[in-house]
């Protein structure tokens, strides 16, 4: 058996967000190295076409982490049809550039709704799904570190991730139940939350012109990085956050 395709073998791993952009890359990254994948998203259409992808080694399941009573469907699916999870991506999110001079409270419960209760409570309801060994990775943003023109609230949202992440990987509540927790924090990277940005070559230099490496990171790198915190080569690691980014963070 080769070691790309045996590194999680057997592991039954839940992601959400995997319609689009990271989400997906992991998920198809997972299966190619040998895990079952429960994919999510809303979007019916990408649902389906991505579980015709995922083929027998995995399905998507539809739901809305906004919403309590779909995550908490979403975990009895599981529950349901797998017992227990290996491995847990918590990455649905989203990005509204948002002027704080004109915030209204509606703009302010989207982000929050999704970037910081969904991914709360995704991560409480299927912690009694975790088996021993387990391994849970949130993804964050470098957004959480430096300011960007109408982010703030976005990185505020990212800042409780990479913080909560940080913390639940080293909390001993987590660690006796044999759990590892971390964070893989993406700079500019390209996908579907990216593409007006991308498309305008102006908005396009300006952003590599603020990244040492001077590109925008593309889904697959930032895949990589949560495939390395799920497999048994990161067993010591918990409580971590690997950025992935061309050096921004620290520019
Ligand atoms: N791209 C970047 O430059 C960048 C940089 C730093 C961090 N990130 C973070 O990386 C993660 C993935 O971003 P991406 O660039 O891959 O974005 P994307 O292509 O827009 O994908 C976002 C995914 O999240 C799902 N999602 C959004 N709201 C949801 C909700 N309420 N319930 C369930 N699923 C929901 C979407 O599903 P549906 O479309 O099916 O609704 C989609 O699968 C996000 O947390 C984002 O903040 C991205």
């Amino acid at each position: 058996m080769d070691r790309a395709t045996s590194l999680l073998r057997g592991r039954v791993i839940f992601v959400s967000g995997a319609t689009s952009g990271i989400g997906r890359q992991t998920a198809l990254k997972l299966v190619e190295a040998g895990a079952y994948v429960v994919a999510s998203g809303r979007d019916s259409e990408r649902s389906k076409a991505l579980a015709d992808e995922l083929g027998a080694s995995g399905e998507c399941i539809k739901g809305d982490i906004a919403q309590q009573e779909d995550i908490d469907r979403m975990m009895k699916a599981v529950a349901a049809r797998h017992g227990a999870l290996n491995g847990l991506v918590i990455n649905a999110g989203v990005a509204p550039q948002t002027s704080l001079d004109a915030l209204d409270t509606e703009t302010y419960d989207q982000l929050m709704d999704v970037n910081v209760k969904g991914a709360t409570f995704t991560f409480a309801r299927a912690l009694p799904l975790l088996a021993k060994g387990a391994s849970c990775v949130f993804v964050g943003s470098v957004a959480g570190r430096k300011g960007q023109p109408g982010d703030a609230l976005y990185a505020g949202s990212k800042g409780f991730v990479r913080a909560f992440a940080r913390n639940l990987g080293t909390s001993p509540d987590v660690l006796r139940r044999g759990i590892r927790v971390n964070v893989v924090s993406p700079g500019p990277t390209e996908t579907p939350l990216t593409a007006r940005a991308t498309m305008d070559p102006a908005v396009r230099e300006y952003v590599e012109r603020l990244i040492p490496m001077h590109r925008w990171g593309n889904a697959s790198e930032v895949a990589d990085a949560i495939l390395f915190l799920l497999s048994d080569a990161s067993s010591f690691t918990t409580g971590a956050e690997i950025t992935v980014d061309g050096g921004m963070a620290h520019a």
